[in-house]
């Protein structure tokens, strides 16, 4: 029997999910229920939550193994695998969380450049920002569905080439201020993805490209990429395909990074600002992987 409800706010991409995670938690029936609505919906918004970093962790365990990041000065200091973005600032004057400034953030899909991708992702707003910071998320599928019928064709089982500099390039303003941690993502060793995934369990397509780190196509000279990348590009964003989320204190969003791109807005830096966040490897058995 269904126990849990949702409604949809971008056609099945995007869904509110009318439950709280402490209702959930400890009941698989309704977890293995939650899954397979995550595989139709790759972002579920959960409204007015209040948890406990722990029963975050917890949580976000139930889809895949949580990531710890090497980053101390970002890391909460009771959970691990939990980090923070936050505007706050602790007694001794440093910040909280990994506070990048309020600029807005372009298309991309987490974690692109590594050569397995952790796609799943976890934001807990406990305080959040009344004006700006929107969210939005790009349907992937609806992206792979817009291309041209000659482009499907020629990226349909190719492999891209996926390069931190390039992200670094275009979102310094943002990206890792600590001199040492950027050497050393600078020379990460480039990536390389199918940039059509298809849905283990759906069977359905969808476009993984990234453009804050795609640099080359497997097989296209570096003037034919030149040209189609644009094409990719602007089919990942395309408005037709995007949910806008204002975000709430309370609310808990995942996604899928596989299936999906995210850009933010520009935010107000003076209001305060505590978001949590979880990142956890989705299996290739039940999410679109991105490894090749
Ligand atoms: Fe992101």
């Amino acid at each position: 029997m269904q126990k849990i409800r949702t409604s949809p706010l971008h056609s099945d991409f995007a869904v509110e999910v009318h439950t709280t995670v402490m209702d959930i938690l400890d009941d698989p029936d309704a977890i293995e229920e939650l899954k397979s609505l995550w595989q139709k919906s790759p972002v579920m918004i959960f409204r007015r939550q209040s948890l406990e970093e722990s029963e975050l962790v917890r949580f976000t365990e139930h889809f895949g193994p949580c990531e710890t990041t090497g980053r101390k000065d970002i890391q909460s200091p009771y959970q691990e695998q939990i980090i923070y973005f936050s505007t706050l600032k602790y007694a001794d004057g440093r910040f909280v969380g990994g506070f990048a400034g309020g600029d807005d953030v372009d298309w991309h899909s987490d974690q692109t450049y590594q050569v397995r991708p952790a796609t799943g992702a976890m934001l807990y707003g406990t305080e959040v920002p009344h004006d700006g910071g929107d969210i939005y998320w790009a349907d992937q599928y609806a992206a792979w569905e817009r291309l041209p019928k000659d482009i499907q064709a020629l990226i349909d089982g190719k492999l891209g080439t996926f390069r931190y500099a390039k992200r670094y390039e275009i979102l310094n303003a943002l990206e890792l201020k600590d001199k040492e941690k950027a050497n050393a993502m600078l020379s990460l060793p480039d990536a390389r993805h199918n940039l059509v995934l298809t849905h283990p369990r759906t069977g359905r397509k969808s476009l993984y490209a990234d453009p804050t780190t795609l640099v080359a196509i497997e097989g296209l000279s570096a003037s034919e990429a030149a040209r189609v990348m644009p094409i990719l590009f602007e089919a990942g964003g395309d408005p037709s395909g995007v949910y806008r989320h204002k975000v709430h204190n309370g609310d808990l969003l995942m996604w899928d990074n596989g299936v999906t791109m995210h850009r933010r807005d520009e935010m107000r830096l003076d209001q305060p600002r505590l978001m949590k966040r979880t990142t956890f490897r989705l299996s290739a058995g039940e999410y679109s992987a991105p490894q090749a």
